[in-house]
């Protein structure tokens, strides 16, 4: 596959950088609350997550430890596997920390679900989680994100950090893939 203006394969952009800078103030304003006298673990999905989370940490107004870790589970493809696998861990101990995972989106559900697991095995104090992007109609209630910025219908998006085959994930904006592009 060979990319040469990746603005041509948007067919329409779903949230501007303006509306995604505002949700993620709110968000960060939230979480300072939230957070008041901790220090939580704040914790990057790589990579989908990565704009996201530098953004949001940014409007923490708490300390905070960053922390990244990786997990696969789609490929290539733009329909998930549905297996999760942990590519890289996260780089210090977690037990009887506040930990907040961060993640871009929620399809199946399967990648929270499986690293809200795996992550409160090791004891942390508390564990939250929160999303950019919800597809509320595509996973059952029982994996919901503690927050969220926005949720969406089930439709394939990508930029700021989301990828479909590992591109377009600088563009500022999150825009929903045209279908010739992956069909
Ligand atoms: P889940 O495990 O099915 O919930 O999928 C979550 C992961 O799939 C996210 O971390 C994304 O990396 C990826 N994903 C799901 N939907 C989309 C999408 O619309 N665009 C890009 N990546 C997506
Ligand atoms: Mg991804």
């Amino acid at each position: 596959m060979k990319i040469t203006n990746e603005q041509n394969d948007i067919d329409y952009v779903l949230f501007s950088e303006e509306q995604i800078k505002t949700r993620v103030r709110e968000l960060g304003e939230e979480l300072t609350r939230r957070y008041n006298g901790k220090e939580p673990v704040v914790v990057c999905i790589l990579k989908g997550a990565s704009f996201f989370y530098t953004d949001l940490c940014r409007q923490i107004k708490c300390p905070i430890h960053m922390d990244f870790i990786s997990v696969s589970s789609y490929g290539k493809d733009a329909q998930s596997s549905g297996i999760v696998k942990l590519v890289k861990d996260l780089d210090n101990n977690i037990k009887d920390k506040d930990v907040l995972i961060v993640e871009d989106i929620i399809d199946s559900g399967l990648t929270l679900k499986y690293l809200r697991e795996m992550l409160s095995s090791r004891k942390p104090r508390s564990i939250r989680t929160v999303c950019l992007l919800d597809k509320y109609q595509s996973h059952s209630p029982e994996v919901a994100t503690d927050m969220k910025g926005f949720n969406i219908e089930n439709q394939f998006v990508v930029g700021y950090g989301l990828d479909y085959a590992d591109f377009y994930r600088n563009l500022p904006y999150i825009g929903v893939l045209k279908k010739e592009c992956y069909e």
